[in-house]
């Protein structure tokens, strides 16, 4: 395609607002700027992907094919994958992954408490109730 280049994943990452907001999809680089304000899917859900990868996010969608031809209108260039850039990718992804999967388990691992002690609390006071019915009856 004429007028394409390379763009790395920090240069990408720089036109991150909704006026210079640039996207990638499948290690293409997207200028969004214009449709933007267009998008069937609201200006939210492309700003917050402004200056990242977004092929996840347009994929899960289920785009139809007219929302393909779109895209292919709006391709600045290619993503140049640096070593340094596929690594802080790396990082980002994982952090994102294993933050919210330690603070789960961290949670989870006191909801089984508290649930724990719960139920050992309602059987304690039937076993007392129990306990105290046998005594009547006697
Ligand atoms: C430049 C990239 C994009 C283009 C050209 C595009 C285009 C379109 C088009 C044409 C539609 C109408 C339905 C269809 O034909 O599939 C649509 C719907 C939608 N898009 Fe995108 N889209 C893009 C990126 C994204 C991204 C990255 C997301 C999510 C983060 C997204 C979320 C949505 C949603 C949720 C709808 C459904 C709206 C509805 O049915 O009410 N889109 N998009």
């Amino acid at each position: 395609m004429a007028g394409t280049r390379d763009y790395t994943y920090s240069q990408v990452a720089s036109h991150n607002t909704k006026d210079d907001l640039f996207i990638i999809i499948n290690d293409q680089v997207y200028d969004v700027s214009k449709f933007v304000y267009e998008h069937p899917g609201g200006e939210e859900v492309l700003a917050d992907v402004a200056g990242r990868d977004a092929t996840d996010e347009f994929g899960s969608v289920g785009h139809s094919e007219q929302a393909k031809a779109i895209l292919e209108t709006l391709m600045v260039g290619k993503l140049k994958k640096t070593p340094q850039d596929s690594k802080s990718k790396q990082a980002v992804q994982v952090s994102y992954k294993s933050s919210p999967s330690t603070t789960t388990s961290k949670d989870s691992g006191i909801g089984i408490r508290m649930y724990v002690m719960v139920v050992l609390a309602i059987a304690g006071i039937f076993a007392m109730r129990k306990y105290m019915q046998a005594q009547e009856v006697k």
